[in-house]
């Protein structure tokens, strides 16, 4: 058993480190999203109905057959968690069992292994004790960490997976989005629908959506508001994150269905939501009642939420060729007071009450 706040345990992990360090060339001041890598990964592998040991090795292309069933078949899950520096320099770790535990629901709805909780905190325990320099200072951002467990089977036959992969990556990051995004409503494509993969992290999720992104980026916007599968009626998700609606005496968001992202970060607000007093409602939300709102003028703010954007501003939606114009940053409340309350638990600024940060 690991204790919260001890150090990693490295005895089964093994080691090796690069010669040569990259880090001498990045700029913490200016950190792009994603394609900043730090020096080492972690690697496991599995075979035969088991993991074997994990390594911490340099960060490096894999040698891997053109045929293996990620590739192919689009075998693969991932996540995406956050490290942080605090003021005294230390590295704060954000509810990273959490992220394992999603991780092995996503696992399972694609028929592929669990991975071991001990061997996901560990191993990347240890990749953030040797790469700890990379967690940038809390005012520049974060460190961004993407594990991904996908299938090496050399095969084209379409079964399930019997040999895997997990990784760890981890990229110092600035914001995902700066200031506010402007969504637009898709009604041609949709991200998920009953039954489907839409409330776990499947890569396929992520590809077959860029199509619509693209589509609002090409008409202005940042990206899409996504509608349910069915009706084309109730708002599920906003890009890559969840989404809330600031209504004049409640805030909601949609509730998990099966359709929508049981998103970490969405759980957190939801909690310092409730803790700072606000009457906070988990339900359907359909398009037409927040466009009504909007018209009474009681839509005060929108937001979403999600590991890589934290909380992030909805500015405009555009729905059928009408725009619904939110009201400017300064005036707005209840979406800064909620992330300035994460960040500051998530920097070790503020007390942290849920337990949600390991310092390591
Ligand atoms: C995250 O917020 O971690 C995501 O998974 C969104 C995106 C970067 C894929």
């Amino acid at each position: 058993m690991y204790l919260k706040g001890t150090r990693m345990a490295t005895s089964s992990i093994a080691i090796e480190r690069t010669h040569s360090s990259r880090l001498a060339g990045v700029d913490m001041t200016n950190l792009p999203f994603g394609t900043v890598f730090s020096d080492h990964m972690v690697v496991a592998d599995y075979a035969e109905g088991r993991w074997g040991p994990a390594t911490v090795r340099p960060y490096a292309p894999l040698a891997l057959p053109p045929s293996i069933s990620a590739l192919q078949y689009g075998l693969s899950v991932f996540e995406g968690l956050k490290a942080h520096r605090d003021a005294e320099g230390r590295v704060l770790l954000f509810r990273a069992p959490e992220n394992a535990a999603r991780l092995n629901r996503s696992a399972a709805r694609l028929a592929m292994p669990e991975v071991p909780e001990s061997l996901f905190l560990d191993s990347l325990r240890t990749l953030l004790d040797i790469d700890r320099d990379w967690v940038p200072p809390a005012t520049a951002g974060a460190l961004y960490i993407r594990p991904c467990l996908f299938a090496v089977d050399e095969s084209l036959r379409v079964k399930p997976g019997e040999r895997f992969a997990f990784l760890i990556a981890t990229c110092p990051v600035g914001a995902y989005f700066t200031g506010a995004t402007d969504v637009l409503v898709s009604e041609t494509f949709v991200r998920a629908f009953p039954g489907g993969t839409g409330d776990i992290k499947a890569a396929g999720n992520y590809a077959a959506a860029f199509i619509a992104d693209a589509d609002a980026k090409a008409q202005g916007f940042s990206t899409v508001l996504w509608l349910d599968g069915l009706e084309r009626r109730f708002v599920e998700e906003c890009g890559v994150m969840n989404v809330f609606f600031v209504f004049a005496d409640r805030i909601v968001t949609p509730a998990l269905s099966g359709t929508i992202l049981a998103g970490v970060t969405r759980h957190s607000v939801l909690t310092l939501l409730r803790e700072m007093g606000h009457q906070v409602e988990e339900r359907r939300v359909a398009i037409e009642e927040v466009c009504a709102a909007h018209d009474r003028g009681e839509l005060r703010e929108v937001f979403g939420t999600g590991t890589a954007a934290t909380v992030s501003p909805v500015g405009r939606i555009r729905y059928r060729g009408c725009d619904l114009v939110l009201p400017p940053l300064e005036q707005r409340q209840v979406g800064p007071a909620v992330r300035e309350r994460l960040v500051g638990i998530m920097t070790g600024l503020l007390p942290d009450p849920y337990g949600w940060v390991e310092r390591l």
